[in-house]
């Protein structure tokens, strides 16, 4: 009997996958390079299910049903076009291979090119969840050949988590939309985890307060609107104590972090395009800024700052907070959203913003209860610019913005950065500034490079010799 689909890269993610596949009725066959991680699998968990373990890729290949699909879960960037490089030559025309990785958008064009010159199908699938998403339901973005999707949708569509409205997975356009609509949500997440560790400096600091008490606020914030997987997690980790010293491990966690992959991608990209995403942005710099912790040491003993705590009411202050965190995660999904929309025209990828709002509903690591209103903003209007623009947004925007306001100048008094949420409120605030400072702008770039510029008041282009003022 010839397996349905086979994986290949037998870590984290693609033996997970590979299990999630099988449980739901599919026959898996699988292969990873180092025969060892196949070995555990099939004497562990695939023991007595149908999963078929390959030592060779020629041996894999021939276990394939045609056409075959295969799907690959290993190392993104060199990993993937190793495994392609031998994989290629042992498909055959009409059959279909599916990259699930990290791929970066670009390196998915160059595949698909590659893969459809040699008369194959090609899908760039982006795959959200982590360990736990790919063996209980992530969420599935694949894009790519149409046609190749239809030969494994009825597989994804049960793999993928199945959210409140429908499975989370579906096609969403051509070329390499999978993978961009997965970098960006990854752009997205970086924001959210920012913004919500702003939230836990700001009552660490500002109020004193301990990592159970921020979990209990956490927790009641978990229940409203904002409620989603990254503040739940959060909640989680404050409640955590470390089993050595008997005190909250977040604690003893050194305060640097990485920025690598998606996340970054996303920005340039957003630089590339010309899409506005300061929040996204700020979040991959705040981390950039996170790893220079021994210049950050030394600093700290050379520039002033004013005493890190604010004044007022612990009720009072917390209320804002939410009102801070609530806008500068729309801004992130509005500035998202809105990249994908200009990615999508210039592209080609057709992307359905609801579908992809949908998508992410559950199974993500951004899945969260605004995805509801996100989708049904999106839906009501086609040409919606920003999500800003839409209710409930605009009446959240209303009813939060003086608390955003105010959380930020508290943290600017105190000395206390914020850069998720002054970039939300800077952006916010530009967008709705009917004539900007641009014109200085303007008139210096005249002045010093002859680029002219145009008036308010009449037609054409004009240029000053300045100096003769
Ligand atoms: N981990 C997550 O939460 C997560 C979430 C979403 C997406 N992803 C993406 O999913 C993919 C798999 O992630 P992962 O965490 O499971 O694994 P990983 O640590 O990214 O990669 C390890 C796997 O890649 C294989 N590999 C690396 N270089 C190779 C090469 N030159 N030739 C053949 N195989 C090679 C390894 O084989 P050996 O065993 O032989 O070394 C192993 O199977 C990645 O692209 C990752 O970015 C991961």
């Amino acid at each position: 009997m010839k397996a349905d689909i086979g994986v290949v890269g037998m870590a984290v993610m693609g033996q997970n996958l590979a299990l999630n596949i099988e449980s739901k009725g599919y026959t898996v066959a699988v292969y990873n390079r180092t025969r060892e991680r196949t070995e555990e699998l099939a004497r562990g968990p695939a023991q007595g299910k149908r999963v078929v373990p390959a030592y060779s890729l020629p041996a894999f290949i021939a276990s394939l049903s045609r056409p075959r699909k295969v799907l690959v879960m290993v190392k993104a960037g060199a990993g993937t076009d190793a495994v392609l490089a031998e994989l290629f030559p042992l498909l055959e025309e009409g059959d279909l291979l599916m990259d699930g990785g990290n791929a970066h958008f670009a390196d998915t064009e160059r595949r698909l090119a590659e893969a459809e010159r040699r008369g194959l199908r090609y899908l760039g699938v982006g795959i959200s969840g982590g360990e736990y998403g790919a063996l209980h339901g992530p969420a599935i973005m694949p894009g790519g050949h149409r046609e190749g999707y239809a030969l494994v949708e009825e597989i994804l569509l049960r793999t993928a988590a199945q959210g409140p409205e429908g499975p989370c997975c579906t096609f969403l356009g051509p070329g390499s939309a999978g993978h961009y609509v997965k970098m960006v949500h990854n752009g997205i997440e970086y924001a959210i985890m920012q913004a919500i560790a702003e939230c836990y400096d700001l009552m660490k600091r500002g109020l004193s307060m301990t990592p159970e008490a921020m979990a209990e606020v956490f927790s009641d914030w978990n229940q409203g609107e904002l409620s989603g997987y990254i503040l739940e997690i959060t909640e989680k980790i404050l409640r955590y104590v470390d089993r050595e010293t008997g005190r909250p491990l977040v604690e003893f966690i050194l305060d640097t972090a990485q920025q690598k992959g998606t996340g970054k991608w996303s920005t340039q990209a957003a630089l590339d395009e010309g899409a506005c995403a300061p929040t996204i942005a700020a979040a991959v710099f705040a981390r950039i800024a996170s790893a220079l912790k021994e210049e950050r040491q030394a600093a700290a003993d050379v520039l002033p700052g004013p005493r890190a705590a604010f004044n007022g009411e612990r009720e009072v202050v917390l209320k804002e907070l939410f009102g801070a965190l609530y806008l500068t995660v729309v801004s992130a999904y509005a500035q998202g959203m809105r990249q994908l929309r200009q990615a999508s025209a210039e592209r080609g990828y057709t992307l359905s913003l609801p579908e992809v709002a949908r998508v992410w509903m559950d199974g993500c690591i951004i899945r969260s209860r605004l995805l509801f209103p996100i989708r049904k903003a999106l839906a009501a209007n086609a040409d919606l610019p920003l999500l800003f623009m839409a209710e409930p947004f605009i009446s959240r925007w209303t009813e939060h913005h003086e608390a955003l306001r105010n959380v930020v100048t508290r943290a600017h008094q105190a000395g206390i950065p914020v850069p998720a949420m002054s970039s939300s409120l800077d952006f916010v605030d530009a967008y709705r500034t009917a004539r900007l400072p641009a014109n200085v702008l303007q008139a210096q770039r005249d002045f010093f490079g002859a680029h002219t510029y145009q008036r308010v008041d009449r037609d054409g282009t004009f240029h000053t010799e300045w100096e003769m003022l």
